[in-house]
């Protein structure tokens, strides 16, 4: 792309506000501000071992998990950039109990924002890509006040949604609801430069990521698929898979959105009480409306993520999502008696 064509973020985002009546300015606003504040958790990222932001803090978060500094740094990051600006109601993130309130002494907005402020923590100090994840939601009804009910909307009901990939280019992938656009940080003018619209995930894939060592506790229908994509051009798929598994659910994303794939992360028997690993408000719903929005689909092995409605912030949900035929298969199997 030439200097002189370039499209920032920005024009981007004003375009879609002016041409398209596509987003309001207070949404407008809120991606800018998301957008920025990835920029900084970029740098602190890049920054390593030189920044100090390596390793572990001496808490776990809801979830039970060590957190990692980066965790904090980005949780705080997104925060502080999210707080003033008027655009907000209220905040939820994995690395936070319960919702943050946008605090008296600023204006109230009508948006919401969740999100994972750094997926994929078990790859920070190994220095393998990772990302942020962001959903928004409009503040239902106009009572005073917000409350984490508030939060509790089905997928399917985000303004927007979108992720940023630390990896060798630093990303920013957004859905406002009219498909998906690529941005990549050009680190020499710190803006965001559109790089990719309407961006299509191919219908058909020889690529399935998974987590194998939970091979064993896999239910029946995750065995049968991931059974029939091993047995390659002999088995019933007549056509040998490749594998890949990075461990950031962002990078495993990124892939598929550029080159087609499924990525799943089931319900399994190691914890048969919860549905899955994965967090249904700020992993699988931002991601399964990207997703969908790039032809795409996104099931828990039953229904369509984007269906489906919360009953807690912090709910775990069964993730398969990618290409359309083989997440068409996967659910397909889940269907089938015994
Ligand atoms: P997070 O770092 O936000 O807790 O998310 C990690 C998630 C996801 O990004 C990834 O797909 C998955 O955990 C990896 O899990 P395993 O280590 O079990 O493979
Ligand atoms: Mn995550
Ligand atoms: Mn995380």
């Amino acid at each position: 792309m030439s200097a002189t064509r370039r499209i920032s973020l920005t024009q981007y985002l004003v375009e879609q506000q002016r041409e398209h009546g596509r987003i309001q300015g207070e949404l407008r606003l809120l991606i800018e501000v998301v957008a920025r504040a990835c920029k900084r958790i970029a740098i602190a990222v890049n920054k390593g071992a030189l920044g100090d932001v390596l390793g572990s803090t001496d808490q776990s978060n809801v979830q039970g998990e060590i957190v990692k500094k980066l965790d904090l740094i980005a949780n705080e990051v997104l925060i502080e950039a999210n707080e003033w600006g008027g655009h907000l109601a209220a905040m939820a993130s994995e690395e936070m109990d319960s919702i943050h309130v946008v605090p008296n002494r600023y204006p109230q907005g009508e948006y919401l924002l969740l999100f994972d402020p750094l997926d994929g923590s078990s790859n920070i100090d190994v220095n393998v890509s990772i990302g942020t994840i962001f959903s928004v939601l409009r503040k239902v009804g106009h009572a005073r006040g917000v409350a984490e009910e508030d939060f509790l909307q089905p997928g399917k009901q985000q303004a927007a949604a979108g992720y940023c990939v630390y990896g060798p280019q630093t990303t920013l992938v957004l859905t406002l609801g009219n498909g998906v656009a690529m941005f990549t940080l050009d680190r020499e003018t710190g803006s965001w430069v559109l790089t990719a619209t309407d961006v299509r995930i191919p219908e058909e894939t020889k690529e399935f990521a998974i987590n194998m060592s939970n091979q064993r506790h896999w239910a029946p229908p995750v065995q049968r698929y991931i059974g029939e994509c091993l047995q390659g051009r002999e088995g019933p798929r007549g056509k040998d898979f490749n594998m890949r598994w990075v461990a950031s659910m962002v990078a495993d994303v990124h892939r598929i959105l550029s080159r087609g794939g499924v990525f799943l992360y089931p319900w399994d028997q190691r914890e048969p009480d919860k549905p899955g690993k994965l967090r249904l408000m700020y992993e699988a719903n931002p991601m399964a409306f990207i997703v969908e929005q790039a032809g795409g689909q996104a099931t828990d092995g039953h229904e369509r993520i984007l269906d489906i409605v919360p009953s807690k912030l912090h709910q775990r949900v069964s993730v398969m999502l990618g290409s359309a035929a083989e997440v068409r298969r996967v659910t397909s199997y889940h269907r089938e008696p015994g």
